[in-house]
């Protein structure tokens, strides 16, 4: 058996998880619930089709065929129990916390700005605060005021105005209670699916509009960006990056040309638009893509609940990509896998965190690992059967239970953090 490499990571690394509002706050009122009740039927109708070729299927035909899987409702109501929440990170030896704030909650009318839920989210960063957890605070993450999207969204480029309004909103109530912001989650996935792929609110499939989303979404990181740092200086502003990685499969010409052309599209294509903009880098990381030809075509050899090729170990080559082409630090701002069973997740965290430990020893600065999820939560249009969670949520009674997974990270993570 071959020996793993000792893990030695710098002393003030960041160590936790990450969430997004929407997924698992509950109650919230924009573009994506509006659209889930419009969906959920149809939605449910064809799981069986999407989904019946998983191994599980037998496990999640129930959930998966039933349309309130779809409606995020309550959710895992996490805006309500977010203090036994960061008890979990505690429980975790965790030492930051990733979260977005719900724009529509904040400023559900047009320039009116709701009192109660910024002392929320104020009291939320302090409670965090309170227990030594950094805050990593996400600013969209996929949900948008309804009346933001009535008048065009991120489509239309005057109304990128109002993203940085508020982005300068939440930094000054914030304060210096927040250092890291992410002002944009994983812009290529939301204007795919949103509007070339059609699958997610607005439902348009059209290319000419994905890209002019994706250059509004990188003029409002950049805008917002200036905004915060004319705040002040100390904020370290970043989008988080969805990073997949792509590789041949065999040696031919034209197999590892599209795996170049897939990887520029992939990263470089909005990365340049941004980087000047960026204190550091926020790197999502969940899948390897193997080329042959034009094509995709995976191992398959292990995979997560939701089908998807597990390949924990290519973050490596994700993260010394982006370190050679924009050399700024970088922050794992999602890493994870849909596992019910738990049987897959503490080898999944092994991988990756000997996948890092060769990175670093590359020359790659790395500040911290943040674990998507803290808890199971709402997958998008797919509801909550995935489970991602390192805490199990019992949707029933909303009970948390860390997973033997977590037990376990919760060791390993005090082990690397010990003087
Ligand atoms: C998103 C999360 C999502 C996760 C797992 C990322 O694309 O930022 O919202 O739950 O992947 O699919």
């Amino acid at each position: 058996m071959q020996k793993k490499p000792s893990l030695t990571f710098p002393a003030k690394f960041l160590w936790g998880a990450a969430t997004s509002a929407h997924q698992v706050e509950g109650g919230t009122h924009n573009q994506w619930s509006v659209w889930e009740l419009e969906n959920a039927k149809s939605l449910a109708a064809q799981a069986e089709y999407q989904w019946q070729d998983l191994d599980n299927w037998p496990e999640i035909k129930d959930q998966a065929k039933n349309p309130d899987n779809y409606v995020s409702g309550r959710a895992t109501d996490h805006y309500n129990r977010y203090e036994q929440d960061f008890d979990l990170l505690k429980k975790m030896n965790m030492n930051a916390f990733r979260f977005s704030i719900e724009w529509s909650r904040v400023e559900p009318e047009e320039g009116a700005w709701n009192v109660e839920a910024v002392e929320h989210y104020k009291k939320y960063a302090a409670e965090l605060k309170r227990r030594g957890i950094e805050p990593v605070v996400t600013l969209f993450h996929f949900t948008l005021p309804v009346w933001f999207t009535a008048l065009g969204g991120f489509e239309k480029r005057g109304n990128v105005q109002y993203f940085v309004r508020f982005a300068e909103k939440i930094v000054r109530e914030l304060g210096a209670s927040v250092r890291y912001i992410v002002t944009v989650n994983e812009p290529e996935v939301y204007a795919h699916e949103s509007y070339l792929a059609g699958h997610w609110p607005p439902n348009v499939t059209s290319k000419p509009r994905m890209v002019g989303v994706l250059n509004n979404l990188a003029r409002a990181h950049n805008q917002a960006a200036d905004v915060i740092h004319a705040i002040n200086r100390r904020y370290k502003v970043s989008i988080a990056k969805n990073s997949a990685y792509f590789y041949a499969g065999d040696d031919a010409v034209l197999s590892r040309k599209t795996t170049d052309i897939m990887q520029y599209f992939q990263d470089d294509y909005f990365l340049k638009k941004v980087v000047k903009h960026c204190d550091f880098l926020g790197v999502n990381y969940y899948f390897s893509n193997r080329v042959y030809g034009y094509r995709v075509h995976n191992p398959d050899e292990k995979l997560s609940d939701l089908g998807w090729d597990l390949a924990p170990a290519n973050i490596q080559h994700a993260l010394e990509r982006l370190h050679e082409k924009y050399d700024l630090p970088i922050i794992i701002t999602e890493n994870g896998l849909a596992d019910a069973d738990d049987s897959r997740r503490q080898w999944w965290i092994t991988q990756t965190l000997i996948a890092m430990q060769k990175a670093m020893d590359n020359g790659v600065r790395i500040d911290g690992y943040l674990h998507w999820s803290l808890l199971d939560n709402f997958e998008w249009d797919k509801g909550i059967w995935p489970r991602f969670g390192l805490a199990e949520v019992n949707y029933d009674t909303m009970e948390r239970t860390l997973r033997p997974s977590a037990l376990w990270f919760a060791k390993i993570i005090k082990h690397l953090t010990k003087d």
